[in-house]
């Protein structure tokens, strides 16, 4: 089968490896993705390519003639999706379950597949494997035609910018290579793609089991004129225009060997670089220029996109891992606002206000997501009312950044533009997005600087400002030890102040309930106004329930290293719930009351507190005490 498709002269190997190598290494690259539905047949394709380019070895296709025999899934043909659906899991189910890249090549060029699962909450997948491709192919089953996955992923595509489009029709065999047939399912899709700005994509007929318009133009479709699926692959423009642009590249890690050499790592997203250009490291903005491009086989006078180099440059100026080194003619810019898509791949749902970790580039910030504007239905493309974006959710969100970044527009740079969100506490990448703009306000909004700041506040009242964050389920102490401790403090001569969650949401926080959402925003706002507070120069005593680690973290790094203590009021929820002065348990164990800390809303205790207060062993008077003698006498000297 398709003898023109073997790899660059196989042959070669054998005889003269360094030639096979050469030539081999001098191929350009594409680098594409496969989706479609559960069944549409992706496995078999890619198999098929991979049979076809000769990539399998000897040994797998014995197993895989094996395999085949003994599942029987093709009546003892091989059976090429047994290839790709490595997993023995996979195979019972019957689906492809993570993104799997895959490589193989031909004699004009090589490739990188990404394989990515139809499965419908596999998004993540997706993205993952759609983020770096050039081209796309989208399979579709001729019997079912265009489904919902097929537009889902269609539109993810049309999203993530790929810009060159394959529509596989697969199993022509199935109906009887209908042209008919054929023509039907290209005018639908053809509806579906305009409306989501796929300017252009090259439908094919296809039997990927069977082999035709694979490799070679097959006479099962004479009617078909176009290239077989191998060859538009083969003849698809890698984007050469990255080069075009302006010069790029986030700063992996600083080359610091010796005091004589000091060089910035990275690879090149877009541009080309000379010794001598001018160059700009944001956000600092500092300015320089090139003095080596040095790479392990030797000084470059010239590097370009897509390279991997350290650059050295002429002025000792500041730059860090995560800055970008760009053209000073023509730099990105630099916000700390945004509006932004954001795609979801977590089974817990984007909260707005929870922050979440941001990573662009090699840059790594904390962000908050504010409530979506919209989300999209990418079925009918209608813009839906959303207070937050579930699993598989694509929405429109602003979104803020604790430090200024530099930043392109994802339609100019996918590397600045695009960026993925990681939760704080799991490590899970939760989302991915694409920048859109940065929001005026946060160019027109400065921090206003003060002669007067919070040391000379905190030392006008003689003590050091700090925020005692108590956190414990309801019912735990925590109102009545924050209440006895102030009195202590106050004794002291101390300028406290006590925020209590009862009383800030009879308040500033009245209008916001127990849902999840509404703790993360009632926290946020806590943890601001305790900033504020703290920034007065007072002793900040905070007593709310605050359930979440998330939250908790967020207040710490509003503050100063050691201005947050975190009190841990531990009371097992057998003791709360036996006291419960509010009567509240007791609703809450009736059904009387939803989303109920303890019961039927989680609460994640501290992992390292500052301070553990026992109350099973100490009365509310000894924790006070005990939290008095931390912040007076403790490990550190409490007044400057
Ligand atoms: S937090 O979870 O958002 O931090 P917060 O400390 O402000 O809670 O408020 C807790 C107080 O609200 C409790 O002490 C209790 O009196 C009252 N409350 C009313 N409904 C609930 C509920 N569903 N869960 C917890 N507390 C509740």
């Amino acid at each position: 089968m398709a003898p023109s498709y073997e790899v660059a002269g196989s042959d070669l190997i054998a005889e003269d490896i360094e030639a096979y190598l050469f030539a081999h290494q001098h191929k350009s690259l594409l680098r594409f993705l496969t989706c479609g539905s559960v069944d549409d047949g992706k496995s078999t394709l890619i198999g098929r390519l991979l049979y076809d380019s000769k990539m399998i070895f000897e040994d797998q296709l014995a197993a895989l003639e094996a395999d085949s025999k003994r599942l029987g899934t093709q009546g003892g043909e091989i059976d090429f999706a047994l290839l790709v659906d490595g997993l023995a899991a996979e195979r019972e189910q019957g689906i492809t379950i993570d993104v799997a890249y895959r490589f193989f090549s031909t004699d004009k060029r090589k490739f990188i597949v990404a394989d990515t699962p139809g499965h419908e909450q596999y998004t993540r997948n997706m993205v993952t494997g759609a983020s770096t491709a050039d081209a796309a192919v989208i399979l579709i089953d001729a019997r079912k035609g265009v489904l919902t996955q097929t537009r889902r992923h269609s539109y993810l595509v049309s999203l993530l910018g790929i810009g060159h489009v394959v529509l596989a029709i697969n199993k022509m065999d199935l109906v009887d290579w209908s042209q008919a047939r054929f023509d039907e399912i290209v005018a639908d899709y053809g509806v579906f793609a305009e409306k989501i700005g796929i300017k252009a994509f090259t439908a094919i007929p296809m039997s990927a089991l069977q082999g035709d318009n694979i490799t070679e133009p097959s006479a099962k479709s004479p009617w078909f004129a176009g290239p077989p699926l191998m060859r538009w692959l083969e003849d698809a423009s890698v984007e050469d225009d990255l080069r075009e642009k302006p010069f790029r590249m986030p700063v992996q890690w600083v080359n610091r060997p010796n005091l004589d050499f000091r060089g910035f790592s990275g690879l090149i997203s877009t541009g080309v670089i000379r010794p001598g250009d001018k160059v700009k490291a944001l956000p600092s903005g500092r300015e320089s220029s090139v003095a080596r491009i040095v790479t392990f086989s030797g000084d470059l006078p010239e590097a370009v996109a897509g390279q991997s180099v350290t650059l050295t440059l002429a002025d000792e100026i500041d730059v860090s891992r995560g800055d970008v080194l760009a053209a000073a003619g023509d730099p990105p810019a630099v916000a700390d606002q945004f509006e932004a898509t954001i795609v979801w791949f977590d089974e817990e749902a984007m909260l707005p206000g929870r922050p979440y970790l941001l990573k662009l580039g090699t840059r790594t910030v904390a962000a908050q997501v504010a409530e979506p504007k919209y989300k999209v239905n990418v079925n009918t493309l209608e813009q839906l009312a959303a207070r937050r974006l579930e699993l598989n959710d694509i929405g429109v969100c602003n979104l803020s950044l604790d430090a200024p970044i530099a930043f392109d527009a994802y339609a100019e740079n996918h590397d600045l533009g695009g960026f993925i969100l990681i939760d704080r506490i799991s490590n899970r990448t939760v989302g991915a997005g694409l920048l859109h703009f940065a929001l005026r306000r946060s160019q027109n909004i400065h921090w206003q600087a003060m002669d007067v700041d919070k040391t000379a506040r905190a030392k006008a009242k003689g003590q050091k400002a700090r925020v005692v964050w108590l956190t414990g389920l309801s019912g735990a102490g925590k109102s009545t030890i924050a209440n006895l401790l102030e009195k202590r403090l106050a004794a002291q001569g101390r300028h406290t102040y006590l925020l209590d969650g009862d009383n800030v949401r009879h308040g500033l926080n009245k209008d916001l309930g127990f849902t999840e959402a509404d703790r993360v925003e009632n926290i946020r706002r806590v943890a601001e106004v305790a900033k504020l507070m703290a920034d007065a120069g007072l002793i900040v005593l905070v007593s709310f329930i605050s359930p979440f680690r998330a939250e908790r973290q967020m207040a710490r790094d509003l503050l100063g290293a050691d201005e947050f203590v975190e009190v841990f009021v531990d009371t097992p929820i057998a003791d709360a719930e036996r006291r419960d002065v509010k009567g509240l348990y007791a609703k809450a164990r009736a059904g009387q009351l939803k989303n109920f800390t303890g019961v039927d809303s989680p609460y994640e205790p501290p992992e390292s507190p500052e301070i553990r207060v026992d109350t099973t062993m100490n009365t509310a008077q000894e924790a006070a005490e005990q939290i008095f003698e931390w912040l007076e006498g403790g490990s550190f000297d409490p007044v400057i």
